[in-house]
């Protein structure tokens, strides 16, 4: 029996292969590339000595889905795939709708199908409305996406709540991720956007490595220490072990249960910056710019839930993620890979 993970080529997704092969799981990887590519999982091949068939195919082709639960013998799903970008969305809206919340009703319906109903769901914490509450965010606080991307993760938690509500022998569990940071400690696997990065911490990254000039800090006048956007970062590989944690914890009880992924604390940009420049012991020159759209000040988690029900906690800390996105950066397309791994039309 296998763990089917979807968008597994992606940065979080090779980063959760690799923690279920370390556990001893088989898994099947299902990417239609359209964001990655294969050498993200030849690395994670290298880096655990394992090997996993991939299927290069999208969630959207129902008939490509069901050839492969039909070949493959599947036991569980974690559901990775999907467009993540919110300015893309905002730009793209049907192109996000069409594909995350299609491409997610398909794979369920197959998997109901073949009678799998285990599922562990990538959400975001982008489903969460805007507030001025400057405590942590838990699992309670309002929905309300305010963008196509995160409205893409809200309509299909509502839909898995209703899948849930429909057969109760389902058993799912959806992780609201803050923001995933970092790389694996060998340097072989990593964030890669292609372009310039929107997020802060590969921007950071490629200011450091001196292939972009200057950071522009969005936004001095936030009600924070330091005028700051305050955000809640969290290493992938924590992010990747909370995956196991939820898989575990649905292999155990048929329920559905959300749970937020984060570390509990906040950090500004400003010190973000400061992070880094120690990581790397290079500079990191930033300008103070308006605020960008969409941006709230504060948004940092609760993570009490998924220590008391999932048993798992974050616990690497600011240094270690600026060091191995550092490291990472430095490697990215660096050495190492122990042949290729089986990839199947
Ligand atoms: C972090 C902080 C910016 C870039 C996004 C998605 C979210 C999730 C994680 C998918 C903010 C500031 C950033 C820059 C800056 N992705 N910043 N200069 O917006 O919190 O979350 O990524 O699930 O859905 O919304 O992350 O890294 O873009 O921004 O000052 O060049 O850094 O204003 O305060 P964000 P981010």
């Amino acid at each position: 029996m296998a763990i089917l993970i979807t968008g597994g080529a992606g940065y979080i997704g090779a980063h959760i292969c690799v923690e279920l092969l370390h556990e001893g799981y088989d898994i099947v990887v299902v990417d239609n590339f359209s964001t990655s590519n294969l050498e993200g999982l030849n690395r994670v091949k290298y880096i655990t000595g394992k090997s996993f068939k991939v299927y290069n195919l999208d969630i959207t082709d129902s008939d490509k889905i069901r050839q492969l639960f039909s070949k493959e013998s599947i036991d569980s799903v974690i559901h990775l795939a999907g467009y993540k970008s919110v300015s893309e969305s905002t730009a793209t809206p049907l192109k996000y709708y069409a594909n995350n919340i299609a491409g997610t009703i398909t794979l369920c319906e197959v998997m109901q199908e073949f009678g799998v109903k285990r599922l562990v769901f990538s959400s975001s914490a982008t489903v969460y409305a805007p507030s001025n509450h400057d405590g942590p965010i838990s699992e309670d606080h309002p929905l309300g996406a305010i963008n196509p991307y995160g409205q893409t993760k809200e309509i299909i938690e509502g839909i898995l709540r209703n899948l849930y509500l429909s057969d109760q022998t389902w058993s799912i569990r959806i992780l609201r991720y803050f923001n995933p940071v970092g790389a694996h400690e060998s340097g072989q696997i990593g964030e890669n956007p292609k372009g310039i990065p929107n997020n802060l911490m590969p921007y950071i990254a490629k200011v450091a490595g001196g292939e972009l000039p200057v950071l522009s800090v969005y936004g001095s006048d936030y009600p924070t220490k330091d005028g700051t956007g305050i955000r809640d970062y969290i290493h992938v590989v924590d992010l990747a072990r909370g995956h196991l944690h939820a898989l575990k914890a649905a292999e155990a009880s048929e329920e559905i249960d959300m749970f937020n992924l984060g570390t509990g604390r906040g950090y500004s940009v400003l010190e973000m910056v400061e992070a880094f420049e120690r990581a790397s012991g290079r500079s990191v020159p930033y300008i103070l710019a308006p605020r960008r759209k969409g941006d709230t000040a504060i948004c940092y988690a609760d993570v009490s839930k998924a220590k008391k029900k999932l048993g798992w906690e974050a616990k690497k800390g600011i240094n270690q993620m600026c060091h191995d996105a550092w490291q990472w950066d430095r490697r990215k397309h660096g050495s190492g890979s122990a042949g290729t791994v089986l990839l199947l039309p």
